[in-house]
């Protein structure tokens, strides 16, 4: 097999021998991982899969049935821009980076090494779903999203190998050796060690967590270090897909909830209620709401000033694109209450970006919320406050009701079964997850989808089982 076939890329990894001896090393460690920890018990099935191949549209859009562990995980680029300059921060204007400066050296290092722990790690908590899979429609959704986080991680690793040398290479294996929810060697963020292990987690996950990844990846896309801010755009791509598998995933189960709730109780006709989706939702939102790191950050500053990490669409939405002269007010905790606090704008570039998240998520609690009316039913779904569950950051310590009034912890806890999942709404859901596996088929908690994939119908063969 020529190097192209094993280890597709537009980086001209053929000129580089160096990082090529490199990759190809690490290769078999990737494939032994993903033998080990990836989708169970589906490894030698043909799945209708889109593999990227190029980065032209039709190069990332070939589809074909591929079994995964032949995925051909690749390394793509977005072109480079001739004349490209820093587009934000104390360097505005000047020529990007090619090399990583040499100050932020290890914070940018753990930067891509944060990002690229959590492709493995997601892959970890799904891989028993397959097992029991609403349809062949969400089988292959599932493994599609799971190969692309395969490709996430090589994309950073590629940063890793080809820009920090030795230490990129030694945290590319760590990248191999740690283990989602392992109490020894745990994945870096902890909603990525969170089980995942029913198809209403994994729906949520997607919505929630990904959609976190893909304002993470925003921001790096807009970098100055400029192989980051191209590996992350091409990124965004397939980010895209894992969202729309989220979003339309809960939307499905949201209205074949409101059709049960015709007929009567859902829990007795083997639907999920309405109120045991809303604590999915609370659970994720607030867990992926800590990815965005603390309200008031020095680091948010340290790289937006040496042009490191951006704002989201920092280009088409700011003018001023040093960000020094404003400030930024939020509520704080302080002698017992919520008190407003001024932070300089550079410092507080988390919560600008964890905005734009909470804006974006807002959009898919208005789609769910129109399925419920377009069934009939007067219920709403909500996000909760974004001070409510939160382990990271300002709020981190404190307890808030659903709504982000500061209450005690006692109080809290009296009503944390109302607000997240109790073992018994788990119980439940898992005990409504049996595989459905034939032709055009689906599983009675959740509604068939609006269309299939790439013009192919719902009742496409998606996976050869
Ligand atoms: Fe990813
Ligand atoms: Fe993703």
């Amino acid at each position: 097999m020529n190097l192209y076939d094993r280890i597709p890329n537009n980086v001209n990894l053929a000129q580089d021998r160096k990082l090529q001896r490199a990759l190809e090393k690490w290769l078999p460690n990737y494939l032994d991982w993903w033998r080990e920890m990836g989708p169970e018990g589906f490894q030698e099935k043909d799945v209708w899969l889109r593999t990227a191949v190029d980065v032209g549209s039709e190069g990332w859009a070939h589809f074909d049935y591929v079994k995964m562990p032949d995925y051909r995980w690749g390394i793509f680029l977005e072109p480079q821009q001739p004349n490209a300059t820093v587009g934000f921060g104390d360097n505005y204007g000047q020529p990007v980076y090619q090399e990583v400066p040499g100050e932020f050296r290890n914070a940018l290092r753990r930067i891509i090494v944060t990002q690229g722990d959590t492709e493995p790690a997601s892959v970890e908590q799904q891989r028993q779903l397959g097992r029991t899979c609403p349809s062949l429609y969400d089988l292959r959704n599932l493994f599609q999203v799971n190969v692309e986080e395969g490709r996430h991680l090589w994309a950073m690793v590629y940063l890793l190998h080809g820009y920090f040398g030795r230490d990129g290479r030694d945290e590319a294996d760590a990248l191999l050796e740690r283990r989602s929810g392992n109490a020894d060697k745990p994945r870096i963020l902890e909603a990525f060690n969170q089980p995942c292990d029913d198809w209403l987690n994994f729906f949520a996950f997607t919505m929630f967590t990904d959609r976190d990844g893909k304002y993470q990846l925003s921001a790096l896309a807009e970098s100055g270090f400029e192989p980051l801010a191209r590996t992350c755009k091409f990124m965004l791509t397939e980010e895209a897909h894992h969202m729309f598998v989220g979003d339309t995933g809960l939307g499905r189960v949201v209205k074949r909830t409101a059709q049960l709730m015709k007929e009567g109780d859902p829990r007795n006709l083997g639907g999920i209620p309405l109120e045991i989706i809303q604590k999915y939702i609370n659970f994720w939102f607030s867990y992926s709401l800590d990815l965005f790191g603390g309200e008031i950050s020095s680091n948010s500053a340290d790289f937006f000033a040496a042009g490191l990490k951006g704002r989201y669409k920092e280009q088409e939405q700011y003018r001023d694109h040093t960000a020094t002269n404003d400030v930024f007010t939020l509520p704080v905790v302080e002698d017992g209450g919520l008190r407003p606090r001024e932070v300089p704008l550079r410092n507080a570039l988390n919560e600008v970006l964890r905005q734009e998240y909470i804006k974006d998520c807002e959009k898919g609690l208005a789609r769910w919320n129109k399925v419920l009316a377009d069934e009939g039913s007067s219920e709403r779904l909500n996000l909760p406050n974004s001070r409510f569950h939160r382990h990271v950051g300002e709020y981190a310590g404190h307890t808030f009701d659903i709504a982000g009034n500061l209450i005690s912890d006692q109080e809290f806890e009296s009503r944390r079964n109302e607000w997240l999942p109790t073992m018994e709404d788990r119980e439940y859901v898992r005990s409504l997850m049996h595989p459905v596996t034939e032709v055009g088929k689906i599983a009675n908690w959740i509604a068939p989808p609006a269309s299939g994939i790439k013009g192919k119908p719902f009742d496409f063969e998606y996976v050869r089982l």
